[in-house]
């Protein structure tokens, strides 16, 4: 069956640009991306998703940020027409700087992925990378996982480690750390478009093709 996808952006964009490349170039198959969704307007994501001819639609949440069921109504109806179903759907958080309402998440329970730039559950929520290098840990990575109703602290999916260099920066640490998040997150969608994951309990355990 075919998984009809929607990536849910608010700025630059790469990692959405890193699943729908996969698709395109057929590293992933049986996905369809139906609509990208942003909460800001003129981000660059909104850009790349047209290139790739994926309806791009702005939400404008006006900057209020916090969990908002009526905001989040508008995304589901607008999800609803783009046919992107709790019974068909994948909805990809990249870059979606949002937390979910509970109502939300429950709808489309174990339909919606984020990915994190740290191997949860260390450093969730905002600036992973900063928090990461003021702790002096040697390790940090990223994770991809399914969303509950917290912050970054659903069934792990996917990890991959990156090491925290002495001559580290922000930005060179958040750089290296994003090369490995286009790896995994394409990845995750295809082990979920190929019905290779189970979940049970907290583990995500993937099945072998
Ligand atoms: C990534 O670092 C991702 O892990 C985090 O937000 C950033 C989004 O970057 N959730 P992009 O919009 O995918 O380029």
């Amino acid at each position: 069956m075919v998984v009809n996808l929607a990536i849910l952006v608010s700025g630059r964009g790469s990692n959405m640009e890193a699943i729908l490349n996969s698709i395109k170039i057929g590293f992933i198959s049986n996905v369809e991306p139906k609509v990208v969704i942003s909460n800001r307007p003129n981000v660059r994501a909104l850009d790349i998703a047209k290139q790739y001819n994926v309806p791009a639609i702005v939400i404008d949440d006006g900057g209020k940020k916090g969990r908002d069921w009526d905001y989040d109504k508008r995304i589901v109806q607008c999800l609803q027409e783009h046919d992107v179903r709790p019974d068909n759907g994948l909805v990809c958080l990249a870059g979606f700087m949002r937390i979910l309402s509970k109502e939300f998440v429950n709808m489309y329970k174990y339909r919606i992925m984020n990915i994190h730039p740290s191997l949860l559950p260390s450093f969730p929520g905002l600036n992973a990378q900063r928090q990461a290098l003021e702790y002096g840990v040697k390790i940090t990575g990223c994770t991809v996982h399914f969303v509950d109703e917290g912050v970054d602290t659903g069934p792990i999916i996917l990890q991959r480690a990156v090491e925290v260099r002495d001559d580290d920066t922000v930005d060179t640490l958040a750089e290296r750390i994003l090369k490995r998040e286009h790896e995994i997150y394409p990845l995750a969608v295809k082990l979920f478009a190929e019905n290779r994951l189970r979940i049970e309990g907290r583990r995500v355990i993937i099945l072998s093709s």
